[in-house]
């Protein structure tokens, strides 16, 4: 089981220093063009909300849920829409605002769908990334801190629901 902290991995100002880094990035790039942020909950909420206050050009947010994990470490591959945005994407450039991106079936699925709906583009933006374990071939155009293979909890992401309010990024420790 995993159940307790065994270290801070990433600090809450180590992860402040990148969010206003992307967050200036983002307002460089999309200047004069009608963005919106997709916050994928439940874990996207805490980047999102932390992310949009370092852009400075007007914008727009929703919030889409996915599900593609259960109350386990594994990844099922099942990505499942629970709550779907409300806008219509035509006219509109899009950011998906994840988490983390882990063997990113997630947001490949996520990118797919809304190429569907026609938005003027759609990118990618993840707080972290953890790229030895992907499976399939993911363009991610604002990449936050990159982790190493284990699992992490804090800063929105959460094991068997918890451990999402934690400000630092923690390893969580196997106890059997
Ligand atoms: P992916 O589809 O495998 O790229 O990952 C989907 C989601 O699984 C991520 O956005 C996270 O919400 C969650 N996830 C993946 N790895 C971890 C982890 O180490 N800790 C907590 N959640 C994770
Ligand atoms: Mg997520």
């Amino acid at each position: 089981m995993l159940n307790t902290i065994e270290e801070v991995l990433i600090s809450r100002e180590e992860i402040r220093e990148k969010v206003k880094e992307l967050g200036s990035r983002i307002s460089k790039d999309y200047e004069g063009k009608e963005l919106v942020l997709v916050g994928v909950l439940k874990g996207g909420f805490v980047f999102l909300a932390d992310l949009m206050r370092e852009i400075t050009i007007p914008v727009d947010m929703d919030l889409i849920a996915v599900s593609s994990y259960g109350d386990s470490t594994k990844t099922s591959g099942v990505v499942r829409i629970i709550k779907d945005v409300d806008f219509t994407m035509t006219n509109k450039h899009v950011l998906i605002v994840e988490d983390l991106v882990d063997t990113g079936l997630t947001l490949k699925h996520l990118k797919e769908l809304f190429k569907t709906r026609e938005p003027l583009s759609v990118k990618i933006c993840t707080a972290f990334d953890k790229p030895s374990r992907r499976k399939v071939d993911i363009e991610i155009e604002y990449k936050g801190i990159m982790v190493p293979d284990k699992f992490i909890v804090g800063y929105g992401l959460d094991f068997a629901g918890k451990y999402r309010n934690l400000p630092d990024v923690c390893v969580l420790r196997s106890t059997s």
